[in-house]
C-alpha cells in the first residue's frame, strides 16, 4: 500500500548522488519510504535534475529571498507540511537546517558525513575540507558517519559508521570516492531501519 509508506524530504546542495541512491533503493523497495520532496540550497544543484527525473516535487530554499529568518523557516515548514514528511534526510545539504525546523522534527532528521565522527566533523568540514583534513592527519582508516541532525553541526546521535582504509598515494578525491561507494550503501539502509523503529533512540 503505497499511502502507508514513510515520507521523506531529501535536502541537497550539490550533485545529489546520495539523493539518488535513496530514490533507487525506495524504487527498489530496499527503503520502506517514499522520497516525497527534494529541498535545495541551491537552484543550479544538478540534485535538482535527478529529482525532476524521478517526478519528485522540488522545492529551492533561499533563506535570504524573506524578510526574515522566521517567516524563512515558517515557508520550509509549510512546505514539509504540505508533503507530509515525516522523515527528513540530509544528504549534501551545506546549510544549518533552522531551529524550528529540526524542533519540528525530533529523532526524525538524518545527516550523512564523510568522515568517521567525531573527527572531521563541524563548521566548514565538508567535502574535499574532511578529505583533506584526513589525509594531513595520517589517519589510515576513514570513513562514513550517519548520525541524528540536532541544533549543532554534525553532533547528534550517531546511528551508524562504515570504514574504509586510507591508502598511501590517496588524494581527496580518491578517497572522497571510496568514502562515496559506502555511503550510497549505508545511508539507504539506515533510513530502512530508522523508519522501521530498529534503533534505540
Ligand atoms: C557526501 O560526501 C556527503 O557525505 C556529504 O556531502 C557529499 C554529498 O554528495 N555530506 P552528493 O551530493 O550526495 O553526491
Amino acid at each position: 500500500m503505497a499511502d502507508s509508506l514513510a515520507r521523506i524530504a531529501v535536502f541537497i546542495s550539490g550533485g545529489g548522488s546520495n539523493l539518488q541512491s535513496l530514490i533507487d533503493a525506495s524504487n527498489g523497495r530496499r527503503l520502506c519510504a517514499k522520497i516525497a520532496l527534494v529541498v535545495s540550497s541551491n537552484e543550479s544543484a544538478y540534485g535538482l535534475e535527478r529529482a525532476a527525473q524521478a517526478g519528485i516535487t522540488t522545492f529551492v530554499y533561499l533563506p535570504k529571498q524573506y524578510s526574515s529568518k522566521d517567516e524563512a523557516a515558517a515557508d520550509l515548514l509549510a512546505h514539509l507540511r504540505r508533503e507530509e514528511i515525516d522523515y527528513i534526510a540530509l544528504a549534501g545539504y551545506l546549510k544549518m537546517l533552522p531551529g524550528a525546523v529540526v524542533r519540528a522534527y525530533p529523532k526524525r532528521i538524518v545527516n550523512i558525513h564523510p568522515a568517521l565522527l567525531p573527527k572531521y566533523g563541524g563548521k566548514g568540514m565538508y567535502g574535499h575540507f574532511v578529505h583533506e583534513a584526513v589525509l594531513a592527519s595520517g589517519d589510515k582508516e576513514s570513513g562514513v558517519t550517519i548520525h541524528l541532525v540536532d541544533e549543532i553541526y554534525d553532533h547528534g546521535v550517531i546511528l551508524e559508521q562504515a570504514r574504509v582504509p586510507v591508502l598511501e598515494n590517496d588524494t581527496p578525491d580518491s578517497l572522497a570516492a571510496r568514502v562515496l561507494v559506502e555511503e550510497h550503501k549505508l545511508y539507504p539502509r539506515v533510513m530502512d531501519k530508522l523508519i522501521k523503529g530498529e534503533y534505540r533512540l
